[in-house]
C-alpha cells in the first residue's frame, strides 16, 4: 500500500467518529439495483473502521469486512459484529464464488484497478454485483470556512499532491468497466445534509489522507491554527455518488 493509502490508520479513532455516515438512501439504492435481499452475503472491501460495514451487517445474512490497515481494523473489529479479515483488494482473502456482492466505499481509488477487479470477479457468484460509493463532504460548507483556514489546508494539499501524487484520484477507474466481465456502470447522486460543530469539522478535515501525511509537529501546528480559526456550527451538503454494476452472464455452451 502506498504511504497515502496507508495513512488513514494514523487517525483511525478520529476517522470513525468524524466521517459522515453513508446515507441509507444511497445504500438502499445500490441494494435494490443489485437485486440483493436479506439472505445475501456481501463483502465490504477496504472497510476502514466499518462505517459502511455496520449498515451492511444490519441488512444482510452475512457481511465480511476486508481491510489492510491494522489500526483501522482494530476499530472495525471492536465496533462491528462481523468477520474482519486482513487483506487487500488485489489479494482478497475469500474463496472463489463466495459473495453475492462487493461494496467499496471511499476506497476504490486506492486499489490497483486491474488486479483488484480480477479479484472481485473471482470472489463474486455468477451475476454478482459491485457497488462503489463515494461520500463527498468537503464541497459545500455553510458558512464557508474562514479564508485563512481554507488557504492553510490548500497549501498542504498542493504540496503533498506534488510530492506524493496519486493518480487514482481521477475518473480513470471507470474505463475498466467499458467491457466484460462487468455490465456498464450505472450511477446516481444522492444528496444529504449534516449539521456539525467546528470541533468535529476540524477533526473531519484532519482525517484526510493528505493532511495525515504531515510530520507530527507540522500537523500539530496546523490543528492548533484550524481550531483557533474555525468556530461555530456548520452544515455540510454531502453528495454520495453511487455506482453499481453486475457480472455479465458467464458464456455457456452453444446450443
Ligand atoms: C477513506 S478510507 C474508507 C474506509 C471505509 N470504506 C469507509 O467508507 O469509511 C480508505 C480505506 O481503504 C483502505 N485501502 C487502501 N488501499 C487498499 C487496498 N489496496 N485494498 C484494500 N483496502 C485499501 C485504507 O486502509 C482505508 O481504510
Amino acid at each position: 500500500v502506498s504511504s497515502r493509502a496507508s495513512s488513514f490508520g494514523r487517525r483511525a479513532a478520529e476517522y470513525d467518529c468524524s466521517r459522515p455516515e453513508y446515507s441509507s438512501e444511497a445504500i438502499d439504492l445500490a441494494v435494490a439495483r443489485l437485486g440483493l435481499g436479506a439472505a445475501s452475503e456481501v463483502l465490504d472491501l477496504g472497510a476502514g473502521t466499518g462505517k459502511l460495514t455496520r449498515a451492511l451487517v444490519e441488512r444482510f445474512a452475512r457481511a465480511t469486512a476486508v481491510e489492510p490497515d491494522p489500526s483501522m481494523r482494530a476499530v472495525l473489529s471492536q465496533k462491528t459484529p462481523c468477520p474482519v479479515l486482513a487483506g487487500m483488494a488485489e489479494a482478497i482473502p475469500l474463496a472463489d464464488d463466495s459473495v453475492n456482492a462487493v461494496f467499496v466505499a471511499d476506497a476504490f481509488h486506492w486499489f490497483d484497478t486491474g488486479p483488484a477487479l480480477r479479484e472481485i470477479e473471482r470472489v463474486l457468484r455468477p451475476r454478482g454485483g459491485l457497488a462503489v460509493l463515494w461520500n463527498n463532504w468537503w464541497q459545500a460548507e455553510d458558512p464557508l470556512l474562514p479564508t485563512r483556514a481554507f488557504d492553510l489546508m490548500e497549501a498542504v494539499y498542493e504540496r503533498v499532491r506534488r510530492d506524493s501524487p496519486h493518480t487514482g484520484e481521477t475518473d480513470e477507474w471507470r474505463r475498466f468497466f467499458e467491457g466484460p466481465p462487468f455490465e456498464p456502470l450505472h450511477e446516481r447522486r444522492v444528496v444529504s445534509v449534516q449539521e456539525l460543530d467546528a470541533e468535529r469539522l476540524v477533526t473531519l478535515h484532519l482525517t484526510g489522507s493528505t493532511l495525515a501525511m504531515l510530520p507530527p509537529d507540522e500537523f500539530a501546528d496546523l490543528e492548533r491554527e484550524l481550531r483557533r480559526l474555525i468556530v461555530g456550527d456548520y452544515r455540510l451538503a454531502i453528495t454520495t455518488d453511487v455506482y453499481w454494476t453486475r457480472l455479465l452472464p458467464r458464456p455457456g455452451p452453444e446450443r
